[in-house]
């Protein structure tokens, strides 16, 4: 004990400034200069990482918020000025240039976004500190991206509306306005309605690096006639759009030829087999399903327990309930201002689908964790038994602290029900066994599949994020991956694309 005490000790102190250690390891990574390196996020071992969140989230967020456009004439001027912007006329060079400088405002901007982001977001440190790393992540991968494209075969959108959701607020939203601007749109965003203050934040970073102030512009419309009239400007070319695939239908009803390019919803099941090892699938499964208390499109809401695993009078089967149950009880449910809590406040109302899913069961199911309201917007987790094949939980988006438990006879069963909710983004398996890994990454049907890991928390560039099927709308090529920003113009040749 003593030595560990003595290693926390020089660990402490020669963390002197914030992220020294990872850091170095950014030195050492140098070392491989063609390789892109992601933002590192702020390391909470070190003390002094620490003090610097205990101030950031003590400090009182700036009050930042614009007023909102409900005239759409109010709305022309605004999709005017970025039509007649001279952004698309800038080099992809200079462009370049200006998302690197965008990067490293974004990171300067950390202590700002994470004060933002926990009071009016209602995220833990531990959920909003990596989303910082994220959107710098994409403002420096996507300057990459502008630079490679040629001018000569490839004209940028007039104009792209990015119209995010509240659960991302700083990543989503400048992902989607740092691509469209690498590719050279002119961008307006139109920031989710419950987190405008952390767009205004990350967009003011962007102008200060240097983003021209008619090439990227923000307006709160209301859902109403300015918001209509947003998505339907005929200058407008491409909308970025987060959200229900309901919002992609109703965007597509006002305007049929509208290039919607849209990460919808999801449905994610992590498979669990006799061969996983069953400490690290419970903690995967448990970070998976309720960080941000389960409000992330790629969220784990089933759990599919193969074999023994599924059947809660084997041996195996009890242990990985009681281990599953007591994780889950022991996360600490509070706002994310309190350095302790390990779960957040729901951010918007209940859902009548999140309710339901939150007090009533289907037949069949039984509560192994019952979720109870302890304030306002705040659940504990809950953890239902029992959800059958078809069943309404089987195949409904929820979108809070829920997660469901099914059982499958076989992988093949369980890749069946993976496959069945409509749905396409995020899936996993927790197997130790090559050959049933190998089986299960040839079947799956989704955009993001992870082994042996969560599945939220795509990293850029690694892991660039987006579905098939019900989770996906337009051409399909992801944030953070090598066609993305291609997307947001036309080409000469269109083969580019495929
Ligand atoms: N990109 C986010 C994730 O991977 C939604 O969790």
């Amino acid at each position: 004990l003593d030595r560990f005490r003595a290693s926390v000790a020089e660990h402490d102190r020669v963390a002197d400034t914030p992220r020294r250690t990872q850091d170095r390891a950014a030195e050492v990574l140098g070392a491989f200069p063609e390789r892109f390196r992601n933002e590192p996020d702020t390391d909470p071992s070190l003390a002094a990482n620490r003090d610097w969140a205990r101030r950031a989230v003590a400090a009182t967020p700036a009050d930042v918020t614009g007023p909102e456009l409900t005239d759409p004439a109010a709305v022309d001027a605004v999709v005017e000025r970025a039509a007649g912007s001279s952004w698309r006329a800038v080099e992809p060079g200079e462009r370049a240039r200006l998302l690197r400088e965008a990067a490293r405002a974004l990171a300067a901007a950390r202590t700002e976004l994470l004060t933002t982001m926990v009071h009016e977001a209602g995220k833990t440190v531990a959920e909003a500190d990596p989303e910082i790393s994220e959107a710098v992540d994409f403002a420096a991968y996507y300057a990459d991206r502008a630079a490679e494209l040629d001018p000569q075969r490839f004209t940028p959108a007039r104009v792209v509306v990015v119209t995010p959701p509240w659960n991302f607020p700083v990543a989503i939203p400048l992902g989607g306005c740092l691509a469209a601007l690498a590719a050279g749109a002119a961008v307006v965003i139109k920031p989710a309605p419950q987190v405008r203050a952390c767009a205004e934040v990350g967009v003011a970073a962007l102008h200060a690096a240097g983003i021209p102030a008619d090439a990227l512009q923000l307006v709160h419309t209301d859902e109403g006639d300015a918001g209509r009239r947003l998505v339907t400007h005929p200058a407008v070319e491409r909308v970025v759009l987060t959200g229900a695939s309901e919002t992609a239908a109703l965007f597509r009803s006002w305007r049929p030829d509208l290039g919607v390019i849209a990460e919808t919803s999801g449905k994610n099941a992590l498979v669990i087999t006799p061969a996983a090892d069953p400490d690290l699938a419970v903690a995967d499964l448990v970070r998976s399903a309720f960080g941000h208390a389960g409000q992330k499109c790629s969220a784990a809401s089933l759990a599919i327990l193969v074999g023994p695993v599924g059947d809660p009078r084997s041996k195996v089967g009890r242990r990985f309930r009681r281990q599953l149950a007591d994780a889950v009880r022991t996360l600490r449910v509070g706002p994310g201002t309190d350095l302790s809590s390990t779960m957040g406040p729901l951010v918007d109302a209940l859902s009548p689908k999140l309710e339901r899913a939150l007090t009533t069961l289907e037949p069949g199911e039984s509560w192994l964790v019952e979720p109870r309201r302890v304030a306002d917007a705040t659940w504990t987790p809950g953890v239902r038994e029992g959800v059958a094949p078809g069943s309404w939980f089987h195949v409904t988006e929820c979108f809070g602290p829920v997660l469901g438990l099914m059982r499958a006879g076989s992988l093949d069963e369980a890749i069946e029900q993976q496959d069945a909710t409509g749905f396409g983004l995020t899936g996993g398996l927790h197997s130790l066994d090559e050959d049933e890994i190998a089986y299960w990454m040839e079947r799956v049907e989704v955009g993001n599949a992870y082994v042996n890991r969560h599945i939220t928390g795509a990293i850029v560039q690694r892991q660039s994020f987006g579905g098939w099927k019900g989770s996906v709308v337009g051409p399909g090529a992801k944030p953070g991956g090598p066609n993305y920003v291609a997307q947001f113009g036309t080409w000469t040749d269109p083969a580019r694309l495929e």
